[in-house]
């Protein structure tokens, strides 16, 4: 797996879960929707064999906004691998949808010269363990310092009051990292997946709640300049010692 290279003005933007299903590739195609729609036209980048993103972005109907599709989970041996993973200068968010069950090493790679991770996760106590692995990886494996701000959470298919989404609230005020958008189980996005659209597409008086949760996400995606300006001036004036906790090492949160 290799990375284009870094480029000063573009939003890397890693959706990451190694639990299957949790809504990486429903997160990385209705948020390239609502990036075509403001402009300019950004790139999604599939890392899964599966080519959900891929087949999503040829079911994309064409007069709608384009958006940029990099099938990364092919490998060309016509092509040099960083030609095969070239993204056009004019853009400016890159979506990378990642695939279920990835390796300590495929994370690194993934991870590395991101500007901002998201985490899917959904609410059952199963996912929740399963999230809480992922980012204790995330933390210890990859690197990414929590302090850099270029952590979040998007918690999936949610009901706001139920144990365990109170449980994942603590586990991450724990650590200090925000949830930064719930989205509702709904029909809307299944058929905006299957339309080739992104629910900010679709008839707006079906589909207010989705959109003000994608436009959420959008808002702390775009304040990755200010979020990066920020860390590094507070490193710059102290930084603590790594928070390297035995949560970290052994997420739990007791029975649900
Ligand atoms: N908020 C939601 N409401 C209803 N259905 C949803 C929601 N989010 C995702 N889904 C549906 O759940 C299924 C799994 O979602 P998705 O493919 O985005 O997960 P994934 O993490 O990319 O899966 P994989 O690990 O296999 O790549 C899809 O059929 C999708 O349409
Ligand atoms: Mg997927």
């Amino acid at each position: 797996m290799l990375i284009t290279p870094r480029r000063d003005k573009l939003n890397r933007i890693v959706i990451v879960n190694p639990k299957g299903g949790c809504g990486k590739s429903t997160l990385a195609t209705n948020l390239a929707a609502a990036y075509a729609r403001q402009g300019p036209t950004p790139a999604i980048m599939d890392y899964d064999p599966q080519g959900s993103t891929m087949g999503w972005l040829t079911r994309r109907p064409a007069n709608l906004p384009p958006i940029h599709g990099i099938a990364a989970y092919k490998k060309s041996m016509q092509a040099t691998r960083s030609w095969q993973l070239r993204v056009p200068n004019e853009t400016v968010n890159l979506l990378v949808d990642s695939p279920a069950s990835i390796d300590h090493d495929d994370l690194r790679q993934l991870t590395r010269d991101s500007t901002s991770i998201l985490v899917p996760v959904l609410p059952s106590s199963m996912d929740i363990h399963a999230a809480a692995r992922c980012i204790a990886d995330l933390l210890l494996v990859a690197k990414i310092d929590r302090r850099d701000r270029k952590l979040a959470v998007v918690a999936n298919r949610t009901r706001k009051n139920t144990k365990s989404f109170a449980k994942l609230m603590r586990f991450l005020d724990s650590l200090g990292i925000p949830i930064i958008a719930v989205l509702r189980d709904s029909q809307n996005y299944v058929h905006s997946a299957e339309q080739g659209v992104g629910v900010c597409e679709m008839q707006p008086s079906r589909v207010k709640q989705d959109v003000e949760q994608i436009e959420k996400i959008v808002a702390w995606l775009d304040a990755w300049p200010e979020r990066r300006r920020e860390s590094t001036s507070v490193a710059s004036i102290s930084r603590q010692p790594k928070v390297s906790g035995p949560l970290l090492r052994r997420p739990s949160f007791g029975s649900t």
